[in-house]
């Protein structure tokens, strides 16, 4: 099985760390990026991180680790709560997929609350900050680990 892991974000996630800091806080998505990398070759995972405002380009790069990728762990922004489109797309990926919000969304709007990609996701991490994506690509290893033993 690949260890190559997607890290795929939504919409306005460029804009972390100047996006609203008091939810988000005040790391970029560039530091985000070199943490998961620096986690990613001490867990033995190739990573591709990705972040697009167009929900079709994020359905593409689904599409495309239905051919080469071992596991996605996807904060998809805005779109958690609006797309069918990407829930459709994760139905067809085979690994391990994580959901990861940075703020928590249950404490937030009602409109948050739900969220389409969870009745895909095999796990989901809100409100931790950025450590949840480490936390998300410790469960892809520890998922693709278990699915070689
Ligand atoms: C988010 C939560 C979403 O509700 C919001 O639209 C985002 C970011 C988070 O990481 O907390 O853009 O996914």
């Amino acid at each position: 099985m690949s260890r190559l892991v997607l890290v795929l974000n939504g919409p306005n996630l460029n804009l972390l760390g100047k996006r609203q800091p008091h939810i988000y806080g005040h790391e970029t998505l560039a530091d985000v990026e070199a943490d998961c990398r620096l986690l990613a070759g001490e867990l033995g995972l190739e990573l591709r991180f990705h972040q697009s405002n167009r929900e079709y380009e994020l359905i593409d790069w689904i599409h495309e680790a239905r051919e080469t990728a071992g596991g996605i762990v996807i904060n998809p922004a805005a779109f958690t709560h609006t797309s069918v489109a990407i829930l459709d797309a994760l139905h067809m990926f085979e690994g391990p997929v994580i959901e990861v919000h940075i703020s928590n969304v249950h404490k937030r709007e009602a409109f948050r609350h739900h969220s389409y990609v969870s009745l895909r996701a095999d796990g989901v991490i809100a409100g931790l900050g950025t450590m949840g994506y480490q936390l998300g690509l410790r469960r892809v290893a520890q998922l693709l680990d278990q699915a070689k033993a």
